[in-house]
């Protein structure tokens, strides 16, 4: 079959005639092929050719007018930018092809070498490079049947396509995921047998299949599969723990791994915000060590929210996650994801609703989304009611912020105005007084307003500060340490009525 009708692409010609010219074999494969076939974008070619890869990607890079040519030497390949597509160069190979590996590639190999080590048959297509049967399909097992019956299957036997790179046994899960493909008997069995051949790969590679993963169309397609396989149980434990309902006195709970799953898809049908799937994943991880059985009131899981936004960066971690403001983001949506549902409740007071901007700030959005996808009910009816109250919790949102601005809240009165008003250097009751302030503009005792907060700095200001001066007395008269003093003004401070 040929495809010299869809290579398009200048780069497809002049890969060509340089390997032509230098008596080499060229040839487009992997990805590229797949995808092109697929109908889906590409943002880069794998060329594979014959013998040395680098000098042929500087001559195709000369006569391109190409950018720079990156050269890793011990890996034997090169790779320049041609527009927006990144073009890179490999001699064909008799081992394993590993991107990730740090092993030099030292065998050269044919293109039948190369194929036999990659990882899937629909991955292991190339097309003919060289003038001489331009666009031919180079496709020895038949992977375009596979790509047209939707089916993931290794080149040589299984086990020895994993064993080569274990990673790829994530990867099988992650396009089965991503296409929609089905992953064929004999490799889910071999997946089952090998899952723990994982444990040698790195966890930023297994994050990277996991994150394609999550960015799937449905997400919950992938999860199975890895928990079916026991590929979850490697790096995931806590989800994991999440499968399964206990039962006592006829009283079961849900299954939160299903439930969870239930949410990523919810959220994924709305955002494509890795962090928000990320959160939606997590949302009730701290179910299992929170679960609790009461003969009155059945199951109960009180306080997975906070639990469960302290398990995110050790997870985090474990993983090798960005430790810095998306951990913090999937934290906070965690920490929060009953709040919505907790004001829908009760009256839903401004109070209670400029708490909860403050605290979710630009995030409030991404909490209401994961709040919707959170309603797994089978019943149609309490669906309904619990949109609707949801619609009522945004509207009010909106309104409040309109009003007192929140959302983004910025102290109207900083700890240096506090120090300037009265004359005294860095100390607790500083930090004391801004948050009285705070606690005033949340529950609308004050507008968030600059001189209504001076004012109420000025009216509560020297009270905490008398306090404080008469606390520091007593520990200096012994009646208790450092800590205790701490620990009194702190209670003080709790019952403090502006
Ligand atoms: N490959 C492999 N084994 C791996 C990784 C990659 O055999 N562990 C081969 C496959 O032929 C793959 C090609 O290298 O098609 C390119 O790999 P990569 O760019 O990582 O993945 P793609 O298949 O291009 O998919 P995507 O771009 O979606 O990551």
């Amino acid at each position: 079959m040929n495809f010299a009708g869809q290579l398009t692409h200048p780069v497809f010609r002049a890969v060509g005639e340089e390997a032509d010219r230098k008596g080499q074999s060229a040839f487009a494969i992997g990805g590229f092929v797949r995808d092109m076939l697929l109908g889906r974008p590409s943002k880069d070619i794998d060329i594979v050719v014959e013998g040395s890869g680098i000098e042929l990607a500087k001559a195709v890079a000369k006569v391109l007018g190409a950018g720079k040519v990156s050269v890793f030497k011990n890996f034997g390949t090169a790779m320049f930018c041609h527009g927006d597509m990144e073009v890179e160069f490999v001699g064909a190979r008799k081992e394993s092809y590993e991107r990730g590996s740090r092993k030099p590639i030292v065998e050269d190999g044919s293109i039948e070498d190369d194929q036999n080590r990659r990882d899937f048959t629909i991955n292991a297509m190339a097309f003919r490079l060289n003038s001489d049967g331009f666009g031919d399909l180079v496709d020895p097992f038949d992977g375009l049947t596979d790509l047209e019956e939707k089916t993931l299957r290794t080149p040589l036997d299984p086990d020895v396509t994993f064993s080569d790179d274990p990673l790829r046994m994530m990867r099988a899960v992650r396009f089965a995921s991503q296409l929609g493909f089905h992953v064929e008997k004999k490799s889910l069995d071999s997946i089952e047998r090998n899952a723990n051949r994982l444990d040698i790969i790195s966890a930023e590679r297994i994050h990277v299949e996991l994150n394609k993963i999550l960015l799937s169309e449905r997400p919950s397609v992938g999860f199975k599969l890895m928990f079916n396989t026991t590929l979850l149980h490697r790096f995931f434990p806590e989800m994991v723990d999440l499968k399964g309902v206990e039962r006592k006195n006829g009283i079961g709970h849900k299954d939160n791994f299903y439930h969870t799953l239930e949410v990523v898809d919810n959220v994924s049908e709305t955002s494509d915000h890795l962090w928000l799937r990320w959160a939606a994943l997590l949302h009730d991880i701290a179910k299992p060590p929170t679960k609790r059985f009461h003969p009155d009131h059945g199951w109960t899981f009180h306080g997975h929210e906070d639990r469960g936004a302290r398990m995110v960066p050790k997870i985090f971690k474990r993983l090798k996650l960005p430790m810095d403001h998306q951990m913090r983001y999937v934290q906070k949506l965690v920490l929060l994801h009953l709040r919505p549902i907790a004001l829908t409740k009760e009256e839903v007071t401004d109070s209670a609703v400029r708490r909860l901007l403050f605290e979710a700030g630009d995030d409030v959005d991404d909490l209401m989304t994961l709040a919707r996808a959170d309603i797994t009910s089978k019943n149609e009816a309490k669906v309904e009611r619990y949109l609707k109250n949801y619609d009522v919790v945004v509207r009010k949102l909106v309104e409040v912020e309109e009003k007192d601005r929140v959302r983004n809240f910025e102290p109207p009165i900083s700890g240096e105005d506090i120090m300037a008003a009265f004359s005294i250097p860095p100390c607790r009751p500083i930090g004391a007084i801004k948050n009285i302030i705070k606690d005033a503009i949340m529950d609308g005792v004050i507008p968030n307003q600059p001189d209504d907060a001076r004012a109420l700095m000025m009216r509560c200001g020297p009270k905490v500060l008398a306090e404080w001066k008469s606390i520091q007395f007593r520990l200096s008269e012994g009646e208790f340490n450092e800590k205790g003093a701490r620990e009194t003004f702190d209670t003080w401070l709790t019952q403090f009525e502006v």
